[in-house]
């Protein structure tokens, strides 16, 4: 199967669905992957679109079960599996979410179902928001009585797999980088002590105005993942790249990366923005010089 490929900066965005496109890929060259998975069952990614181009005024549910979610989030990431170096990660950014009017345990049914599959479970990382969108916590305000608590929800989960290596020594890619190598890639502790070295970190959530896909994550995520597992001029991977946040960061910093798309409006949105980053930091540059 042939894919449309849109080269940008240091990296490219290909349009498929990434079961497939992921089939096309090496074995074992990607150093990271990072992403968050479409809630297949709360977001119409198509008919978000034609609600942007003016031509509906909302969107609607799909129908999905959640043990057909399931089986759609475990084929991708197998195939994710083959294409990261061993030794490599995976994060993911998941919260708990909806499913037929009942709030479901997703990231820990996700713990598991990645763990059947061969990847290996490192870091749970929390991502707190500092202002919460939903008004849940309103419901004890109301009726202040013993069962009534739903708090507000600030915060979504942000796991970190590795693909099992072989000699754990030996075969570690962070190890045998070479000393100039390390050297380049010196990681800034200034504000380590701080919230970094915990496993809660504070970022702004994107607001709405500020990017036109529905549930985009904050570059800064990126950013901080993206410094602390890969080195400048590897592969950072994200098969659900939506705007292409993960891109952006991985420019910034040097990395080369691969976005996995289905829908072009994102895409085309994702490559502006991904230029737009590469002539401030030429514009940074010479204003440097
Ligand atoms: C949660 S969003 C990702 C948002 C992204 N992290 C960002 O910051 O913009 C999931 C994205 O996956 C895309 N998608 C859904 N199914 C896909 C598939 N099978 N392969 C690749 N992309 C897919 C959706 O169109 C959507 O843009």
């Amino acid at each position: 199967m042939m894919f449309k490929e849109f080269p940008v900066g240091n990296g490219k965005i290909i349009q498929g669905d990434c079961v497939d496109v992921l089939k096309t890929l090496p074995e074992n060259e990607i150093v990271l992957a990072f992403t968050s998975p479409p809630y297949l069952n709360a977001i119409n990614y198509e008919e978000h679109i034609e609600k942007l181009k003016g031509k509906r005024d909302r969107w609607d549910r799909k129908e999905v079960s959640y043990d057909e979610y399931k089986q759609f989030l475990k084929e991708r990431f197998k195939e994710l599996l083959r294409v990261i170096r061993p030794g490599g990660h995976n994060v993911v950014n998941i919260s708990p979410i909806s499913w037929n009017g009942e709030r479901t345990a997703l990231p820990f049914h996700f713990v598991s179902w990645m763990e059947e599959i061969g990847w290996k479970f490192k870091e749970d990382i929390i991502w707190e928001k500092p202002i919460a969108r939903d008004r849940r916590s309103g419901v004890l305000l109301q009726h202040p009585y013993p069962g009534y608590y739903y708090p507000s929800l600030v915060a979504e989960y942000v796991f970190v797999f590795q693909k099992p290596a072989e000699k754990e020594g030996k075969a570690n890619i962070y190890w045998n980088r070479t000393f100039e190598e390390k050297e380049n890639n010196v990681i800034d502790l200034s504000d380590y002590q701080g919230e970094k070295s915990k496993n809660v970190w504070k970022i702004r959530p994107v607001a709405p105005q500020e990017n036109i896909h529905p549930c985009p994550f904050p570059i800064e995520l990126a950013d901080r993942i993206i410094q602390l597992y890969s080195y400048k001029n590897d592969i950072v991977i994200d098969i659900f790249t939506g705007s292409g946040q993960t891109n952006i960061g991985a420019e910034k910093l040097g990395r080369r990366h691969i976005g996995i798309e289905t829908q072009s409006e994102y895409i085309k949105y994702a490559i502006r923005k991904i230029n737009d980053e590469i002539s401030t930091q030429t514009f940074t540059f010479e204003e440097k010089r």
